[in-house]
């Protein structure tokens, strides 16, 4: 059986570091699906193109290749703020379920090549939408500016330009746009873990979630 762990929450909550450590302990492949979003929306701007142009948006979405997750430039905020626009867009959101789907019934073999035991999925819909019927549903969530507080190291960390208001109010406006549209919002499904991280570390949070996996008894 391939286990699905969906993981879900706004953004710099401690989604992708929960995600990556889970993948690690239980030998499951790692999708971040903020990655789809954040390659569609940089490739509209980067081509002087409106990311909330359905027509533009949603070819960029159906043409995505996946080998385009790796560039750097899909850290920055202004991806982070078109993929937020695009995201919007119900047929961009339609072209991308498939690989997602995909992702978790199939996960790839793992970087030394044994097969994953699984599938950690992490964005703003997983258990709600993409994967409702994942074996693990984790919401997770920070006060905004703690977690404003994050992406601004972060962005530091990596070597971008950062100014702690700025990366603050376009959090807010992410996060309104995020949970305000109609297309899948940002939302826990009924039957997902809340774990809030405002006053947890990393360890913390990883220590939690390893303990609502083992009221599952899925290894
Ligand atoms: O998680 P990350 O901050 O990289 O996501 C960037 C944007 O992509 C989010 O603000 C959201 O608008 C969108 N997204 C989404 N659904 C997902 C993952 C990300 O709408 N499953």
């Amino acid at each position: 059986m391939s286990i699905v762990i969906a993981i879900d929450g706004p953004a710099a909550a401690g989604k992708g570091t929960l995600a990556k450590r889970l993948a690690e302990k239980y030998d499951l492949a790692k999708l971040d699906t903020g990655l789809l979003y954040r390659a569609v929306g940089f490739k509209v701007i980067s081509h002087g193109g409106d990311p909330e142009d359905p027509k533009e948006a949603e070819a960029t979405a159906r043409a995505l290749d996946p080998d385009e997750l790796t560039n750097e430039a899909l850290r920055t905020d202004a991806a982070a703020q078109a993929a937020s626009k695009v995201s919007a867009i119900p047929g961009v959101r339609a072209a991308l379920l498939d690989f997602q789907r995909n992702f978790a019934a199939h996960p790839p073999p793992l970087d030394d090549g044994t097969p994953a035991q699984g599938a950690v999925l992490d964005g703003r819909d997983i258990g709600t939408t993409v994967c409702p019927q994942a074996h693990v549903k984790i919401f997770i969530n920070a006060r905004t500016e703690v977690r404003a507080k994050r992406r601004f190291k972060e962005l530091q960390y990596r070597g971008h330009k950062a100014i702690y208001a700025r990366v603050l109010e376009d959090m807010m406006e992410r996060d309104a746009r995020d949970s305000g549209r109609s297309a899948s919002p940002l939302a826990a499904a009924d039957d997902a873990c809340i774990l809030d991280t405002s006053a947890l570390d990393a360890d913390q949070a990883f220590a939690k979630a390893v303990e609502f996996m083992s009221t599952k008894n899925l290894f």
